[in-house]
């Protein structure tokens, strides 16, 4: 039977949620609807996560909990970075994987459900030459805050990372394949636009890089703010950091991944980085936007760290102060060459260094969120809050916002902050900003 209807469900990092938009856009003009809440979709796809253990173990216990109640199944596909990374295997491990599609090759969902649905199991893991965006439909409708694809793929092969294997080499696209699909998303209905990439600063069509695009990008009547990641911190360059002072709908945030904050651990992890490389980007953005949020991504537990390389990940966390981070215990990842370093760290050691790590995280964070109490600002209202009348938006440095106002979904509202909590704002509304 012909499936009608459809559930993606997106794990992993923003350019698989973008990606998962794509998906759909695709199904839906294959004739395919998004199945309604509560419904039975008869077809599901999975799209995956690789980047550590438990997500990829995820993969493969969402797949058995599709069997439905009378025992039947609905036609499942497996995408993302674990169809990447097992390709066929994935069909060993279980019998109710119908479809395996790899990132760069989603374009060709539609004829593989058609395969499958007359019985065949179809897998594609290739990363073709010819781009896969170039076979998907145009974008038509966009919330007010939209993810763009720019640059895909690293080749930084940090020792611990499976993302070269399975999105591929870097690839940029071009520039004026992103205008136009900037113009869509704006014409859609986007008022902010964050462009993506694996290492989305190493983008470049030609001799224009990320910063000429930002510069192209803000050219646009309507999209009103401006944000990519995530930056590699060895090509952070001075136009980009430039575009910070320059662009004011470039918006002071900045996701710069360390990892770790002890050269020899850097070192080991093959990050092309060191500690005062780091610090001085980060000096140069401040310089550039003093009031610039930086965000950061960690690994505890790396092979062989020792307590003093932990506490110089402490160290350089409180030279950061960090506005936000993400912090995680190091996964080995088959196939990676940490996976097989000796001196692994035994997991208790790792959950006391997590606790520890992320207790000072918060306290930055916190004081970043109450540092922003008195400011005036603005903030693009995304959606409705739990309370009656109350909404939520994200200020220009990403913190949640909460705020009454009968302002709609997709306003630029002017605020003034009131409250900090741990992860959020609280604010109360000024004046509507312009509706463009
Ligand atoms: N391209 C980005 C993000 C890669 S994945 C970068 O260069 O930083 C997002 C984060 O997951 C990484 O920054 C890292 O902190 C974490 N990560 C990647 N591989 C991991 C592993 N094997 N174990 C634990 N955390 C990992
Ligand atoms: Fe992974 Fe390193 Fe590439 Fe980031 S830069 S995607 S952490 S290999
Ligand atoms: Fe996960 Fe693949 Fe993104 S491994 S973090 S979904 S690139």
């Amino acid at each position: 039977m012909t499936p009608t209807t459809f559930r993606i469900k997106s794990f992993g990092c923003q350019m698989n949620v973008y990606d998962g938009e794509r998906m759909a856009e695709l199904l839906s003009e294959h004739g395919m609807a998004p199945a309604s809440d509560g419904a039975e979709p008869d077809l599901v796809v999975l799209n995956t996560c690789h980047i550590r253990e438990k997500a990829a173990e995820k993969a493969y216990s969402d797949v058995g909990r599709l069997r439905r109640e009378d025992g039947s199944t609905p036609l499942v596909a497996l995408a993302g970075c674990v169809a990447q990374a097992e390709g066929a295997e994935a069909h060993r491990r279980s019998g109710l994987i119908d479809i395996v599609v790899g990132p760069q090759a989603y374009h060709r969902l539609p004829e593989m459900v058609t395969a499958a649905a007359a019985g065949a199991r179809p897998v594609d893991t290739a990363m073709p030459a010819i781009s896969k965006f170039d076979a998907l439909p145009a974008r038509r409708r966009s919330g007010p805050a939209a993810f763009l694809t720019v640059q895909e793929g690293c080749d930084k092969f940090c020792t611990y990372c499976v993302v070269p294997y399975t999105r591929g080499a870097e690839t940029s696209r071009p520039a004026a394949d992103i205008v136009a699909e900037a113009h869509a998303l704006v014409d859609g209905g986007a008022r902010e636009i964050t462009l993506l990439g694996q290492n989305v600063n190493a983008w470049a069509d030609g001799a224009l890089g990320l910063a000429g695009l930002v510069r192209a990008l803000a050219k646009i009547d309507g999209l009103e703010r401006i944000r990519f990641t995530t930056s590699h911190p060895a090509d952070m360059d001075d136009e980009l950091i430039a575009a910070f002072a320059e662009v004011p709908k470039l918006m002071p945030y900045l996701h710069l991944p360390v990892q770790s904050g002890s050269d020899s651990i850097l070192k080991a992890m093959n990050r092309s980085h060191s500690v005062d490389s780091y610090l001085r980007t980060i000096d140069r953005a401040r310089a550039a936007r003093p009031d610039i949020a930086i965000s950061g991504d960690f690994i505890v537990g790396f092979p062989g760290e020792t307590e003093a390389d932990f506490e110089a990940t402490l160290s350089i966390v409180d030279a950061v102060r960090y506005a936000a981070a993400y912090s995680f215990k190091y996964s080995p990842r088959p196939g990676t060459p940490a996976a097989t370093m000796e001196s692994q760290i035994p997991a208790s050691v790792m959950d006391h260094r997590l606790q520890r790590l992320q207790a000072r995280l918060a306290e930055h964070s916190l004081a970043f969120n109450c540092a922003c109490i008195g400011r005036d600002t603005s903030i693009l209202v995304e959606r409705s809050g739990r309370r009656p009348g109350q909404m939520i938006g994200k200020s220009p440095w990403l913190q949640s916002t909460f705020v009454e106002t009968t302002a709609p979904i997709g306003t630029m509202l002017d605020v003034h902050v009131t409250e900090a909590l741990p992860n959020s704002l609280g604010a109360t509304a000024l004046r509507q900003a312009e509706a463009a």
